[in-house]
This record gives C-alpha cells, structure tokens and sequence, in this order.
C-alpha cells in the first residue's frame, strides 16, 4: 500500500520531524495539534529546515516548494479525517496516549493503522483502550531529529496484524527509514540500552567523577558518540529522559537499576528541561 496522507498527532519535536521527512519524501502530512503555538513553532521549523536545505544545495527550490504543499497544520483531528495513515507523537504520559487512541480510532477509517510513536510505553497496553481496532495499533518509534537519524523501530503489540506490520515496514521505507523490529517490552531496544547510559552519566557526576563536560568529552571521544551523553539528555529532554526511566522501572519488575538518578529528578524539578527550556545540564541561548 503506498500511503498518500498521514496525520500527525502532536506538532512538538517529533512530530514536526515526522511530517517534514514524510513531506519530503512526496507524502502529504496533516500535523494535528490543539495547542495553537505547537503548530506555529512547527511551521516556522518546517521552513527553516527547507530553507537550509535549500542553502546547502540538498534539494531546489522547486523541491522544497513542493514539500511546503505537502505539509499543513490543523487543531481539529476531524480536519485530518481523510488521512491514509495515522501516528501519534504526543507526549509519553500512557493515559494522554490513551485518549488520543480513543479518538484516532472514532476519527480515522476502519481500514487506517493507528501507530504510535512512543519511546517505551507497551504497545499491548496502549492497544487495550481500542480493542476492536487493536490488530491496526503498531509502535513505530522514530529518532530525533527525524530527518536525520536512519532508524524506525518497529514494534508489535500482542494484537497487531501482519498487515499492519507489513504496512508500517513499507511506509518507514516509503519515508527513507531503516526499520528495524524489536518486542514489546518496556523501553524496546534502544532506550533499555541507551537511558541507563546516560542515568549512569548523572550518577557520575553526582560522584564527582567528572564535570559534565568532561563526562560528554570523554564519551565523545573515547567513545565516538557524536553527542555525550549529558548533552544527549539535554537535547532529548530532562524531563523525556526521566519519564522513560520510570516507565522502564514500572514496566521491569520495579528493577531499581531503571529508577532515574537523584541529580537528574533535581533538574527536572527544578523545571531545567534541556533544550527546549533554555537550561539543563548545560545552559543554552534560546535565540
Ligand atoms: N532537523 C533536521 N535536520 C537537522 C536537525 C534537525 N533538528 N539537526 C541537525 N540537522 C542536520 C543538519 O541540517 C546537518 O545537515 P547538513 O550538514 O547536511 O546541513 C546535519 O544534521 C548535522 O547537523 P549539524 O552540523 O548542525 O550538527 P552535528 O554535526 O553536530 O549533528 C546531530 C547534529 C545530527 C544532532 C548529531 O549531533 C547527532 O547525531 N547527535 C545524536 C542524536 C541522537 O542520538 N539521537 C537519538 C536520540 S534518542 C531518541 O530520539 C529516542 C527517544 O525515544 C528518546
């Protein structure tokens, strides 16, 4: 099945990463979002990153003209209605997902998969809130940024269809992916590997075995990671990082390995997000 519209649920960093890789891979992209900010920062993100493109001589300007036509923003799911294809970035709170699973599965056709892109939370579970429409609900967990990092994992949930993973499989390819398979298990593959590497990163500097820019340099160059893990939590967020710890500590017997590092619940409640909130770890120049 070749996908022609898909909905995006949720304009934040995912989101907007999502439709705008969709978009340029010639699939048009409705990005569904109630907060009407959300979808202005995601316009103005779309733009820019076209421009860049353009700039540095990756595509014409044709091409991104192209692309603008392909992408729009509503706050009304009801507006994305017609959409072939429907995922949903939200943020990673189980019962927001939940409702918004309720209403994708009344708003979309019978015949629409429902996939989620959530970093760590079961599949199974998320698919419970729909059980007649539980065989269309697929994880389908991309990276950020979107454009740029190759991988999508994909995963089932204990009711998903074979024609809904082989669909997925073929629209991540569609949108220039590498989709790779995990199981439904708290976290998947790559947070179960990569959050306690960067918890363990919080733990020390706590101990004071280094700076955090020490602890990112070393990581950095000793192990050729192009972000070290400090500045990687900041860029994915603080308070992201600590969610899926929690979800992985409920989610994996209460295994106190998973619960998230006294200094990094310090700066979440201290409202230091990372990135997006001009402070972290590190301090950032919003502009
Ligand atoms: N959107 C689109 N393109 C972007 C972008 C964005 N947000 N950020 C960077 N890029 C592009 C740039 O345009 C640039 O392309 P160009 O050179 O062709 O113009 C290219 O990426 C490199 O960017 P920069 O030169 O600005 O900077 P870097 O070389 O330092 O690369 C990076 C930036 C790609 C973010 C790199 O540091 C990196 O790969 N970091 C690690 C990212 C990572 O690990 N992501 C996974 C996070 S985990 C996750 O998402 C899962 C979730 O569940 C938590």
């Amino acid at each position: 099945m070749v996908v022609k519209k898909v909905a995006v649920i949720g304009g934040g960093t995912m989101g907007s990463g999502i439709a705008l890789t969709a978009a340029t891979h010639g699939i048009h992209a409705v990005i569904v979002d109630i907060n009407e900010d959300q979808l202005a920062r995601a316009t103005d993100y779309h733009t820019k990153q076209l421009a860049r493109s353009v700039s540095k001589e990756r595509i014409t300007q044709e091409e991104a003209s192209v692309a603008t036509a392909h992408l729009s923003y509503v706050s009304a799911m009801a507006d994305a209605s017609d959409a072939d294809w429907a995922v949903e970035a939200a943020t990673e709170n189980i019962d927001i997902k939940k409702s918004i699973f309720a209403q994708m599965s009344e708003t979309f056709n019978k015949d629409v998969v429902l996939a989620t892109n959530t970093s760590s939370i079961s599949i199974t579970d998320l698919a419970s809130i729909i059980p007649d429409a539980a065989d269309r609900v697929i994880g389908m967990h991309f990276f950020n940024p979107v454009p740029v990092m190759k991988l999508v994992e994909v995963i089932k949930g204990k009711e998903t269809s074979s024609k809904t993973t082989a669909s997925t499989l073929e629209l991540a390819e569609q949108m220039g992916k590498i989709p790779v398979p995990a199981n439904d298990r708290a976290g998947f593959v790559s947070n179960r590997v990569l959050m306690p590497m960067i918890n363990e990163a919080f733990h020390a500097w706590a101990d004071g075995v280094a700076e955090p820019e020490d602890i990112d340099s070393i990581m950095k160059l000793g192990c050729a990671f192009p972000m070290g893990p400090l500045r990687l939590a900041d860029y994915i967020g603080l308070d992201v990082c600590k969610d899926i710890m929690m979800v992985m500590y409920n989610g994996l017997e209460e295994n106190p390995k998973y619960l998230p590092s006294a200094k990094l619940i310090e700066l979440v409640d201290q409202g230091y997000f990372g990135d997006k909130s001009g402070r972290g770890v590190y301090k950032y120049d919003k502009g």
